[in-house]
């Protein structure tokens, strides 16, 4: 497995690797690897000749410096975890590598990030616009892996490619969980062990309500959501939103949309969760 830490390095290497023709997978992650990005390592490597996962927590998608200052920053583990896996090339560029320059690049979502993280963490999907469209244009993969549990990040990127005329294939890829339910997510290592204990909450309440949804309306849904997670007072749910899985916009019938997910953002103490539930 190799290592590079700039841009050169990496470039040179991947232009070899290609002109023998050999296919390119890439997994973007921001390190404190745990078995949902290794998911997406596994596929990029079974499906392509090369995987190629970039780690760098990149400080303009933070809207919260105490988030950036806090994230965990893990290389050495993450290292060992990703030798475990089909990855061939870890790309761990530093801040001024990846930004000499303030990067001024605007983009245009639609209305995909006027809505839940895009309303509560201004700034956020542009910044992840700008690093991965950076790493694309680095590493210029053929395909590219995503997981769901950052839905709306997904549909954003999906977006982008799209604009951007990116000859990449964006892969979904389903939520990974910890067997009581939990989405994994490196924000899990900050819960307390009391919070870590009550955290399946949030899926369960999810899961009974995809048992029941028709019965209510989809604004309902989100009230009900609120109301079963903010039982316990540790908990404070930001939004528990029902959208469409296309446009990402709240409807009023069920009947106006095909599929729907409902997504939701909770603080559990001084940590912030996502998690979703597709409906239908
Ligand atoms: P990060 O949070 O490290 O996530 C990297 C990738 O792993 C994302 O595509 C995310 O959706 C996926 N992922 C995380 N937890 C998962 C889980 N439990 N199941 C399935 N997939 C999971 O997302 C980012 O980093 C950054 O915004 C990034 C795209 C790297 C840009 O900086």
């Amino acid at each position: 497995m190799y290592l590079f830490h700039t841009i050169d390095e990496i470039r040179h290497h991947l232009a070899g690797l290609k002109k023998e023709g050999r296919s390119i997978g890439f997994v973007p992650t921001m390190g404190a690897l745990h078995l949902g990005h290794l998911e997406l390592v596994r596929r990029a490597g079974l499906e392509n000749d090369i995987a190629v996962v970039s780690i760098f927590v990149n400080p303009i998608q933070f809207n919260n410096p105490e988030d950036l200052k806090k994230y965990p920053r893990t290389l050495e583990a993450d290292m060992g975890k990703l030798n475990t896996t089909h990855c061939s090339i870890v790309f761990a560029p530093s801040v001024e590598e990846m930004y000499p320059e303030p990067d001024t690049s605007e983009f245009d979502f639609d209305e995909l990030d006027k809505v839940m993280e895009g309303q509560f963490r201004p700034g956020h999907f542009r910044g992840v616009g700008v690093v991965v469209k950076k790493f694309f244009e680095i590493v210029e993969p053929d395909k590219a892996y995503f997981g769901e549990k950052d839905f709306q990040q997904l549909a954003i990127i999906k977006h982008m490619v799209r604009e951007l005329n990116f000859p990449v294939e964006i892969v979904p890829c389903p939520i990974v969980r910890e067997p009581d339910g939990l989405a994994m997510s490196s924000r899990n290592e900050r819960l307390t062990a009391e919070e870590r204990s009550i955290a399946p909450a949030i899926y369960e309440a999810l899961c009974r309500v995809k048992e029941s949804y028709s019965w209510f309306t989809p604004e309902g849904i989100g009230k009900m959501v609120i109301g079963d997670i903010e039982q316990n007072p540790l908990f404070r749910v930001e939004y528990a939103q029902v959208v469409d899985t296309g446009t990402l916009q709240p409807f009023h019938e069920w009947e106006e949309t095909e599929h729907a997910i409902l997504c939701i953002a909770v603080f559990l103490g001084q940590v912030r969760l996502i998690d979703n539930i597709v409906l239908y």
